[in-house]
């Protein structure tokens, strides 16, 4: 009796703490955090955050990591390759399949080709991002790109996750012609070409027509630049509306749909809150929100919200994504939305906002002449459904507070752990 009564307030405290540091644990992998165990590993560990891999590596599971030590990444990163193809050439190294040691001693049939992001980014032709893994005489393993020597050799198993991720060690970077390719420099990137042949073009026309837009979109990609393009559908239905725009605001409304980052869609994901875009010059905020919705990413502004249904490229510096609607900035479409709905005659802060990069004092007048949330309502483009509007009324500010809503829905399902196995016992 006495017994019993020692041991369960013990385990009713301990319970929830394993409960507890379970659910901490529960967080996906970080390769980041594994390799940094591994001092010889660093320079692979560098160009993985470099390259943005260390993302979308952390974004899958059922993965194999193929690293190399710092003495063969030194003999790889001297031969002058852009970040771009580097990013390449690590990709192919990362295998969508879970090899551990076990699994790669006892292949069926003992040889197996496994996809890579090499080859799920879309950049590889062909299969030439499949790599061939085969059992070798005397319990060696062989790694090569499909149809190439098998010149790289299992050395050892670095970390396990099963299933979730192994990092492993191979003797030797795959060699392949294809990854390691020059890829096209920032500026001889044609933003407009890639829009137009993935369902952006009545976007990528308007911006055309706009040599200030264009040249900013332009200066702006070396530094890294993402793109909201609107799909051809909902920029069409705008035209009108764009079209009644001053030329200033027509400038400043198409920088607006552009930040001067590059985010992956991984780094989306992970990153609620608010940007600056193109158009964000002092006063003018000219600010988007990007707020997810589990495995949707939308974009919102006080006026409207909109979702990323696509992805056109991603290929550092440059992500361009298609949105199902047009994003309209407030600081725009604010004023507009008074006149709309009567033809009562056009307040005067329309004006106002009409200067292209206005004085200092502008967000501040025009605040005073903001409409009521209802009027918001106007100010939706005609290629809008009837939805989204009425509740995106409630500012851009929400976005800013889900940043830590991660951290804290953690807290919260720790705690529910802990009532419930109190409960239990
Ligand atoms: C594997 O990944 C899933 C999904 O991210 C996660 O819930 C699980 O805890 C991970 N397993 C391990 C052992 O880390
Ligand atoms: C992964 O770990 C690294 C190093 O500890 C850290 O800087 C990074 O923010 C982590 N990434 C994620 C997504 O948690
Ligand atoms: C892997 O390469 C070896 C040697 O070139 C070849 O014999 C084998 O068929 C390949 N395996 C697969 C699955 O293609
Ligand atoms: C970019 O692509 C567009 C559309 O495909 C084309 O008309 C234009 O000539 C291209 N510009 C350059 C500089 O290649
Ligand atoms: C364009 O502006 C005029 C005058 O301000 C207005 O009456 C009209 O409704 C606007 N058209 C669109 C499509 O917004």
């Amino acid at each position: 009796m006495a017994k019993k009564n020692i041991l369960q307030p013990t385990i009713s405290y301990i319970l929830p703490l394993l409960l507890l540091l379970l659910a901490v644990n529960s967080h996906a992998h970080n390769v980041t955090r594994l390799l940094a165990n591994h001092p010889s590993f660093s320079s692979f560990n560098h160009f993985l955050t470099q390259t943005h891999l260390a993302d979308e590596i952390n974004r899958r599971t059922t993965i194999t990591v193929c690293a190399v030590d710092n003495s063969v990444m030194s003999f790889l990163t001297s031969k002058g390759y852009s970040i771009s193809t580097l990013k390449n050439i690590i990709s192919l190294h990362v295998l969508l399949d879970y090899f551990g040691t076990k699994k790669l001693h006892q292949i069926r049939d003992g040889s197996a080709l496994a996809a890579t992001l090499f080859q799920a980014t879309g950049a590889a032709p062909g299969t030439t991002g499949f790599v061939n893994i085969t059992d070798l005489r005397g319990g060696k393993v062989g790694f090569g790109p499909d149809g190439g020597d098998l010149s790289s050799f299992f050395v050892k198993s670095i970390e396990e996750v099963p299933y979730n991720i192994s990092i492993i060690q191979i003797s030797k970077v795959l060699p392949s012609e294809t990854a390691a390719a020059p890829t096209p420099a920032p500026a001889e990137m044609n933003l407009t070409g890639i829009m137009s042949a993935h369902g952006c073009k009545v976007f990528a026309e308007t911006l055309l027509v706009n040599p200030g837009a264009s040249k900013t979109y332009q200066d702006s990609l070396e530094g890294g630049m993402t793109v909201f393009c609107p799909g051809d559908d909902a920029m069409k239905g705008f035209l009108p509306k764009y079209k009644n725009l001053t030329a200033p605001k027509k400038e400043v409304f198409l920088e607006f749909l552009a930040v001067p980052t590059y985010y992956s869609m991984a780094m989306l994901k992970s990153n609620n809150g608010p940007m600056n875009t193109l158009a964000t010059d002092g006063a003018n905020k000219f600010e988007l929100t990007v707020q997810n919705d589990g495995e949707q990413v939308t974009l919102k502004t006080r006026l409207n919200t909109v979702k990323i249904v696509d992805t056109l490229i991603d290929e550092q510096p440059l992500a361009i994504y298609a949105t199902d609607k047009v994003l309209l900035p407030k600081e725009l479409f604010k004023a507009s939305a008074v006149e709309a709905p009567a033809p009562a005659p056009a307040p005067e802060d329309g004006d106002v906002a009409d200067s292209p990069k206005p004085a200092k004092g502008k967000a501040k007048g025009k605040k005073k002449a903001a409409p009521s949330p209802d009027s918001f309502d106007e100010s939706d483009s005609p290629a809008e459904g009837p939805d989204g509007v009425a509740d995106d009324a409630t500012a851009d500010d929400a976005g800013a507070v889900r940043i830590v809503g991660g951290a804290k829905a953690g807290l919260v399902v720790s705690l529910l752990c802990l009532f419930a196995s109190s409960w239990l016992l």
